[in-house]
């Protein structure tokens, strides 16, 4: 039998890896908000439906999401639409047809209190719009359908687009010093590694349904935002590319520094325990998967 995949939101950071990662799973149905034949519009809830009941997929992959998470304070309502209700709709109509239904979230429902890696059963409480839609989108995909894979990550950067390394280097070539928080402390996590380990999930939960459930998902050891941009710019000077770096000195700043409409989380640091055991898998320093980036980047310049 062919498994047959709807992968919603194919065009963002985790999605556009999902399509290279899911193909080799089945039949994919990639679709984003314009797609033409299908609605693939997270805010179209009747249109979202009727594209699950004609495709009728085995497996629904939502990597599509309302993902700004300042202009989510201000559009809350759009936000909660697209974090909570179309995930609603989307498990309803996977439990209609027994499918499995495959989720994102985030560190950003917890509080960011402690220092203490997050656990799937820590008490969450969200500080802004964004975590308590993502939140409500978690907690009504749990009651509508069963079989389901949440995975809970943070700091997702993606080789294609812009990411916060991108950011750093070219900041770095326009500036002699840089300011960047020091006190958020998580793991800078590949939309690579997600995608993959999503392919892994869903033919393990195949096979065995009762691995279905919520698992934190982000690469290994942890940092700043102020380590992660030492760490680019080092890794840069010493790759020997066409970039030159201006910036010596990379100062470390506190979070309220840099004044948001959307408040966050200080601990953003998940226990992937759950993960790697259920899975067999084993999650790589951080720094690995954004040495391999950066290689990527860098080459593209020289
Ligand atoms: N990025 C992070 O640091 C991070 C951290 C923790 C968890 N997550 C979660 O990981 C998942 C994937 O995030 P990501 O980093 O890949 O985000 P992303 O790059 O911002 O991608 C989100 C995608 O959703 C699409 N989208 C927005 N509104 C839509 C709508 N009305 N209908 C259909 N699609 C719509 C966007 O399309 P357009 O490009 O057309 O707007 C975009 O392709 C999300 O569930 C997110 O909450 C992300």
């Amino acid at each position: 039998m062919t498994l047959r995949i709807l992968l919603l939101g194919k065009n963002g950071q985790v999605g556009w890896e999902l399509q290279r990662s899911l193909s080799v799973l089945g039949e994919l149905i990639a679709l984003d908000r314009h797609s033409p034949d299908l609605c693939g519009d997270l805010a179209n809830l009747r249109g979202l439906a009727q594209t699950v009941r004609t495709v009728r997929p085995h497996v629904i992959v939502n990597a599509a999401a309302h993902t700004a998470v300042d202009k989510a304070e201000s559009e809350p309502e759009l936000a909660r639409t697209l974090n909570a209700l179309a995930p609603d709709v989307l498990a309803q109509e996977a439990a209609k047809l027994g499918a499995l239904l495959v989720h994102y979230s985030t560190d950003y429902v917890f509080d960011g209190s402690g220092t203490r890696p997050w656990i799937e059963t820590d008490t969450p409480a969200p500080l802004n719009v964004y975590g308590r839609t993502k939140l409500e989108g978690e907690r009504l995909i749990a009651a509508a359908c069963p079989r389901h894979l949440i995975f809970r990550t943070s700091w997702v950067y993606g080789a294609r687009g812009g990411n916060f390394a991108k950011t750093m280097l070219r900041l770095a070539q326009e500036r002699e010093r840089l300011t960047v928080i020091d006190d958020q402390i998580g793991a800078p996590t590949g939309a690579d590694l997600l995608a993959d380990v999503t392919a892994h999930a869903i033919r393990s939960v195949l096979r065995q349904p009762q691995q279905a459930g919520l698992y934190h998902l982000a690469a290994g050891g942890e940092t700043s935002w102020h380590g992660y941009a030492k760490y680019v710019l080092a890794q840069t000077q010493t790759a020997q590319s066409t970039i030159k770096l201006i910036a010596t000195v990379v100062d470390p700043v506190p979070t309220n520094a840099f004044p948001t409409p959307a408040r966050r989380p200080l601990n953003s640091r998940l226990d992937t325990t759950k993960l790697q055991d259920a899975f067999g898998l084993s999650l790589q320093p951080w720094q690995q998967g954004v040495a391999r980036m950066l290689g990527e980047v860098l080459r593209g310049a020289a």
